[in-house]
């Protein structure tokens, strides 16, 4: 990587930690740290380009409808961000981010390897012990209870009815995040999937016998 490059992507961590102050629902500075982390370490065995990869891992939730939502359909400050640094072939950076939501069942297969490798380390980390701790602290800012047998979970939903469906923080297991490892689309996200939704499913396990009294 150039002095350059290495000097733009330290200026989108700086966006990124300026966007994500004070924010509680799960997309936070470690969050996106922990993507870049992950989307590099696939990149490298993907083959993808090291620098458009981190760079669109770390504008990935800059524009969050969560967070951000005025400007989460523009994308604008991504797209700002990529213009003032005058960064070649921007709009594939923009479809990469455009590319890694998850929200139901339309999601998409990114149409760049760099999109690609991102959108498997976003999804990853909603997998494993970090996933499991997420799903509980998005739940508990949510007022969400963490479980009720009455509550049963929602399969196949499309984005609208996703978003707008009122569910348990066990019920997201089932709802999403069992569906991650088969929806990985790069060769190592697919193996280190597999790893976290093993850790994923020992802990539903453990808590439900927990919750019947039988273990
Ligand atoms: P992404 O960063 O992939 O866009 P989301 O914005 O959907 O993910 O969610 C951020 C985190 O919060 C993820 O770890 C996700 O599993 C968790 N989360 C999202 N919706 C729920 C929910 N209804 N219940 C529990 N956890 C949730
Ligand atoms: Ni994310």
């Amino acid at each position: 990587m150039t002095e350059m490059e290495e000097s733009v992507l330290r200026e989108a961590e700086i966006l990124a930690e300026r966007t994500f102050e004070g924010d509680s629902s799960g997309h936070d500075m470690d969050h996106t740290l922990r993507v870049a982390r992950m989307a590099m370490r696939l990149a490298e065995e993907e083959g993808a380009d090291p620098f458009r990869t981190r760079l669109a891992a770390l504008l990935h939730d800059v524009d969050d409808r969560k967070l951000s939502p005025e400007t989460a359909d523009c994308l604008s400050k991504a797209a700002a961000f990529l213009k003032e640094h005058r960064i070649p072939d921007a709009e594939s950076i923009l479809a990469a981010i455009r590319e890694v939501s998850f929200a139901g069942s339309d999601s998409v297969r990114p149409s760049s390897i760099e999109g690609c490798c991102v959108q498997d380390a976003d999804r990853l980390d909603a997998m494993g012990a970090i996933g499991i701790a997420r799903a509980f602290a998005y739940g508990g800012s949510r007022g969400r209870k963490m479980y009720d047998p009455e509550i049963l979970p929602r399969l196949n939903m499309d984005g609208e009815t996703y978003r707008q469906h009122v569910s348990t923080t066990l019920n997201h297991f089932y709802e999403k995040l069992f569906l991650l490892k088969d929806r990985m689309t790069t060769a190592s996200g697919r193996r280190i999937a597999q790893e976290r939704d093993r850790v994923l499913r020992g802990f539903v396990d453990e808590f439900l016998d927990e919750w019947k009294g039988i273990r």
